[in-house]
């Protein structure tokens, strides 16, 4: 099974995808989380990705497309995927479809979670996440038992250097420009599915087991 997430930046796709991920045992594929993890370790690609995720831009479709292509050419993407954070542009979207093609393959579901505006700005001042195994919560929806503590592994959370309130609204900007548009071109290939993001992410999730299964 292949499923793409969409959904404005804070719309719960990582929440989500991690749920499904675990439930139907297949990697969850975050592009967010790979230029972070790269970020952390110092390389190359981290500090060409950081620049334009400071300023809430994408980075450039290429290195996005490479860096997504190897990934989901592993072992462990064979079975399927949950895709987290790509495509978010037009040029991403066919480029990964014209992949699937080759492989007689394509994808399942596209998955838009759906939170207008004016619920993100909030849910992102309100996001912790764990550097250690990537978990995230929130301080009043999904709190950790112990405040500013990993109830997975027991590190300390941080905030998200593009969470501040200025980058937020610019990633909403980008997200209308470039991102929304693959809501149409989803539609177009008869595999779009929208929930309602707005609700608990318990219900969501129901929400999207209802459609998988
Ligand atoms: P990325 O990491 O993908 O960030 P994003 O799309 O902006 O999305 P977020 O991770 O911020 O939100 P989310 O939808 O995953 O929400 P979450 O589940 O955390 O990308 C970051 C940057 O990397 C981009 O700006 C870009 O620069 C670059 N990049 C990445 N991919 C790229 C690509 N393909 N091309 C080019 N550039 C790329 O939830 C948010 C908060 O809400 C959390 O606190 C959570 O606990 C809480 N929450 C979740 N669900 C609920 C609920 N139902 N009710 C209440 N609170 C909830
Ligand atoms: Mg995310
Ligand atoms: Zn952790």
């Amino acid at each position: 099974m292949k499923i793409v997430m969409l959904g404005a930046p804070g719309a719960g796709k990582g929440t989500q995808a991690k749920m499904i991920a675990a439930k139907y045992d297949i990697p969850h594929v975050s592009t967010g989380d790979i230029f972070r993890a790269n970020i952390k370790n110092g390389t190359e690609l981290g500090k060409e990705a950081k620049s334009y995720m400071d300023k809430g831009a994408l980075v450039p479709d290429e290195l996005t497309v490479r860096i997504l292509l190897d990934r989901v050419a592993q072992d462990d993407c064979a079975k399927g995927y949950v895709l987290d954070g790509f495509p978010r542009t037009i040029p991403q979207a066919e480029v990964l479809d014209a992949e699937l093609i080759k492989l007689n393959d394509k994808i399942d579901f596209a998955i838009n979670v759906d939170v207008p505006d004016e619920n993100i700005v909030r849910r992102m001042s309100g996001r912790r996440s764990c550097p250690s195994c990537g978990a995230t919560y929130h301080i009043v929806h999904i709190p950790p038992k112990q405040e500013g503590v990993c109830d997975k592994c027991g590190a300390a959370l941080v905030q998200r250097d593009d969470d501040k309130e200025e980058t937020v609204k610019n990633r909403l900007k980008v997200y209308h420009e470039q991102t929304q548009p693959l809501i149409d071109f989803y539609e177009k290939k008869g595999v779009l599915k929208n929930v309602d993001g707005t609700v608990d992410s318990e219900e969501v999730f129901a929400a999207i087991v209802n459609i998988l299964d």
